[in-house]
């Protein structure tokens, strides 16, 4: 088939040149005498990207999952209790993660189009008077059903209850794409991967640790190997890792923070908040509506999108896969055939979004769904074409 295929998944997401080229290299010595040199200012500008000074920034070979399992691993004990909330299949999957770990979890039901929810975690907070609650998950950016979490609400509740339990953040979707501050909203574990905002293949679980949870990690007895943050740090110091990295993801990485940080961290969120805004009016003209059920829940990197009553999500992903080459995000779960998902993070601009949304306008004609074929798009141009006057016209962004 003809023409690039189209990757409008909410991770992974897609690569740019310069990253792809960053890691077409021979494979390398992970012990060679100046390997160092490139790793030491990689791990300090990480932590750039986390917005931390006082954490440390750690990265495993794995996944999203490998980066929840460490938090846990390395912080709590048998029998812990954590606070959790599940309103998506991400939520959801970090709070059995727990159960499996044979800790003890408060996994508060939200329903699924909500996020946190603030007032539920401070009355489960506020309640625990000899503080059995050792962590606090929240999910920043819940994947599944495109809607965002208000961290700093939950830090400010741990603080104005005095409350001391760990506040560990699952930031796979949001970290390097919309607005993250580990430092400033004091979270304890940081956990994200390089296959969605750092716009590189799967591969790498990045995570960040305050030195809270690493003193917490003195007492801790669940069993840590691979995931061992103390591993991590006797060997990063010297620039090294306790087993083979994956070095050429390390390559990838170096080009993405470069990236990220040419174009400037508050930069790359507003890039998402506007092209985000165009999916949501383009949405919106289409007389469909978003699983989220309302702006303060809105997400920048993904939105999932409901179907009519009588039509299944699913041919309407077939159909933009098979017919016009463009991938969307599933349904997960509960809302299985429900939603579609269009994602739009990472390397993307006006461009790219128009080619999801018009595979998307075809998909839906074609799955019989009834709206006005152009509406989306159009709202689309319309709010790109009035929120540009913010953009340079005399160099490429
Ligand atoms: C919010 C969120 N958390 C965790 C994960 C799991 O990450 P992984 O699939 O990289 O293990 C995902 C994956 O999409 C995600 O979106």
């Amino acid at each position: 088939m003809a023409g690039f295929k189209g990757l409008a998944v909410p991770g992974p997401t897609n690569m740019p040149f310069q990253i792809r080229q960053a890691m077409d290299v021979a494979l390398e010595d992970h012990r060679a005498p100046d390997f160092p040199e490139f790793t030491l200012p990689l791990f300090q500008d990480l932590k750039r990207i986390f917005k931390t000074t006082k954490g440390q920034v750690f990265i495993f070979p794995g996944s999203g999952t490998g980066g929840w399992e460490s938090a846990i691993a390395n912080t709590l004990s048998p029998g812990d209790r954590v606070l959790a909330s599940v309103f998506g299949q991400f939520s959801y999957l970090w709070a059995d993660l727990c159960e499996r770990f044979g800790l003890e979890v408060d996994a508060v039901d939200v329903e699924w189009g909500k996020g946190v929810p603030l007032d539920v975690y401070e009355q489960r907070l506020a309640a625990d008077k000899d503080h059995k609650i050792k962590a606090v998950l929240v999910c920043q950016n819940e994947t599944a059903t495109g809607v965002t979490s208000d961290i700093a609400g939950v830090r400010r509740i741990l603080d104005d209850l005095g409350h001391p339990a760990l506040l560990m953040v699952d930031g796979v979707s949001s970290i390097a794409s919309i607005d993250f501050r580990m430092d400033e909203w004091g979270v304890d574990v940081a956990v994200s991967g390089s296959q969605k905002g750092f716009m590189l293949p799967t591969g790498l679980a990045i995570v960040g640790v305050s030195q809270k949870a690493l003193e917490t990690k003195k007492t801790a007895k669940l069993p840590q190997c691979f995931f061992d943050y103390g591993d991590m740090i006797k060997t990063n110091k010297d620039g090294y890792f306790p087993y083979t990295p994956a070095v050429t993801l390390l390559r990838g990485l170096r080009a993405s923070i470069d990236m990220l940080e040419a174009e400037g961290l508050e930069n790359v969120f507003a890039r998402h908040n506007r092209l985000a805004e165009g999916v949501r009016k383009a949405v919106e003209a289409w007389g469909l509506k978003l699983c989220a059920q309302g702006p303060e829940w809105y997400s920048d990197t993904v939105s999932a999108i409901m179907v009519p009553e009588g039509f299944d999500a699913n041919d309407v992903i077939k159909t933009a896969y098979y017919r016009y080459q463009l991938s969307l995000g599933a349904g997960l779960s509960k809302v299985a055939g429900k939603v579609f998902r269009i994602g739009h993070l990472g390397y993307l601009n006006e461009l790219m979004v128009f080619s999801a949304l018009g595979g998307v306008e075809m998909a839906l004609r074609d799955a019989g769904i009834k709206f006005e074929a152009g509406s989306g798009v159009g709202a689309a141009v319309a709010h790109y074409s009035e929120t540009a006057q913010a953009l340079p016209l005399d160099k490429v962004a």
